[in-house]
């Protein structure tokens, strides 16, 4: 049995704590929110407790499909065991439906169905508001060579194709996401959390959001929000 032992690392969602095992951590769900990069600071009732939950049973159907992840676990509510990974400051973001930055940025509306998926790469850099990166950019910077962006590439596709169509049957219209990766003795693995605060989730038959957007936009009714996506993928 691993214990928590010392914090490693904590993030604006999650805290990172050693084990006896160098290459695995546990990681802790916190209830704490940020958007805008930290400047909007709020608390989620239970998201912690959502969120976990919600990324464990994603990230089991992910494995259960091929997809190499970080994810061990679950070890109670709000923890999981995973893989230490180098984290790979990338945010890989995957959109099926204009929504958000996307909208803003290329003047389309919030709603229009693209008719294939678009991946974009930001640099996860706070200090500099996570700019958007292409293949370019993202070599220049280090931060993966040509062959692990086309992993990754790969990857993000594939894990849009079997959460759509999952989300699909529950449902939710998985409108866009964003992953992150990381690094384990030179395998690249899918990390981080997917959850409500890392996809838009749009309900498919009454079109309410499901997901952070309705704490980024004061909308209210986050917690029932959560609340409803863990019940439908529980
Ligand atoms: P965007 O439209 O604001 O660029 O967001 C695209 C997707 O990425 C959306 O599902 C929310 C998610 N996201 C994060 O998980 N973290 C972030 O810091 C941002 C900006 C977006």
């Amino acid at each position: 049995m691993l214990t928590k032992l010392e914090m490693l690392y904590e993030g604006k969602a999650k805290k990172v704590y050693r084990t006896e095992d160098k290459d695995r951590v546990i990681i802790e769900y916190k209830d704490d929110a940020t958007a805008f990069n930290g400047k909007k600071k709020g608390t989620i009732q239970e998201k912690g407790f959502y969120n976990a939950q919600i990324s464990a049973a994603l990230f089991n159907l992910l494995e259960d499909n091929g997809v190499k992840t970080h994810f061990i676990k679950k070890l109670g509510d709000r923890e999981q065991l995973t893989t230490y990974v180098d984290i790979i400051p990338l945010e890989v973001v995957v959109r099926n439906i204009v929504a958000g930055s996307l909208s803003k940025r290329l003047g389309l509306e919030e709603g229009y169905v693209l008719e294939e998926p678009i991946i974009e790469f930001y640099y996860k850099r706070d200090d500099l508001g996570d700019p958007l990166l292409n293949n370019s950019h993202i070599r220049a910077l280090k931060l993966a060579d040509e062959e692990e962006i086309k992993e990754i590439t790969a990857m993000g596709f594939k894990v849009n194709d079997i959460l759509r169509n999952y989300l699909s049957n529950k449902g939710i219209e998985l409108v866009d996401f964003k992953l992150e990766f990381g690094k384990n003795n030179g395998n690249i693995l899918l990390a981080d959390e997917i959850s409500p605060d890392t996809c838009r989730f749009w309900d498919k038959s009454s079109g309410e959001k499901l997901d952070k957007d309705r704490f980024r936009r004061d909308l209210g009714g986050v917690e029932n929000a959560y609340r409803e996506v863990w019940s439908r993928v529980k």
